[in-house]
């Protein structure tokens, strides 16, 4: 069987900062699932495809074309119908797309099957909201990342500032509130932690005490030598 780490959490918790560190330290696979419910978004918006329409944006997420290719200094780009993506798929606009499309039971049943097919031999750190409850069930390891949300919002602060965009801490701090509020209330594989993860606040950890924290537990649990 496939080992699989899952690790799931609400967004800003530093779970792809971790999970990309861990695949390339473990030599896994990595998978990036709220990027699938991000090209969803980003797919209806271009096919101008209605978002309450739940057969038109589940065909999407079903059959839309795209590529993840890790290029040569190892960072991941994302193609759609095949154009980069990568920088449009980060934006807040895509992001709160992909809240949008996430709460579509059907949507989320055709991402299932293609989700499940990142888990091949060599081994998969699964990154999203459903990785350890519903995706993946039987993962060894099942890790839930959180912070607070104010210190959410300030790394997602930090990181805009740094690449130039013009950003307002309480704007982003409601943003960061109303997409848990969405992501944690719906119906369709709520954000909650699995019955058997592991939770870790990272709010005051730094990323080398977190990715220390996690290496440990996989040592522990025998998942790499
Ligand atoms: O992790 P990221 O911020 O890229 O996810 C974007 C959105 O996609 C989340 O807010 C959530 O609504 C949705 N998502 C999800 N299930 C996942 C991953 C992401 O519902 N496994």
């Amino acid at each position: 069987m496939a080992t699989i780490i899952a690790i799931d959490g609400p967004s800003g918790a530093g779970k792809g900062t971790i999970s990309r560190a861990l695949a390339a330290k473990l030599g896994f696979k990595y998978l990036d699932s709220g990027a699938l419910y991000r090209l969803v978004g980003l797919a209806a918006k271009r096919h101008s495809v209605d978002l309450a329409n739940h057969i038109d944006v589940s065909a999407l997420a079903a059959h839309m074309d795209i590529d993840f290719r890790t290029t040569k200094d190892g960072s991941l780009s994302v193609f759609l119908e095949s154009e980069d993506v990568t920088q449009e798929l980060r934006t807040e606009e895509t992001g709160a797309l992909a809240s949008q499309v996430a709460s579509h039971k059907p949507v989320r049943a055709a991402l299932l099957a293609r989700q499940r097919l990142f888990a091949t031999a060599e081994g998969l750190v699964a990154d999203g909201r459903d990785m350890g409850t519903v995706v993946f069930p039987q993962a060894q390891l099942k890790i839930y990342l959180t912070a607070s949300i104010e210190e959410r919002a300030q790394r997602r602060y930090k990181e805009l500032l740094a690449k130039g965009e013009n950003v307002n801490l309480p704007a982003l701090e409601e943003q960061v509130r109303s997409r848990d509020e969405r992501d944690m209330s719906r119906d369709a594989s709520p954000l909650i932690p699995a019955e058997d993860a592991i939770e870790l606040d990272t709010s005051e950890l730094s990323i080398q005490e977190v990715m220390d924290t996690v290496l440990n537990l996989v040592y522990i649990k025998g998942l790499a030598n």
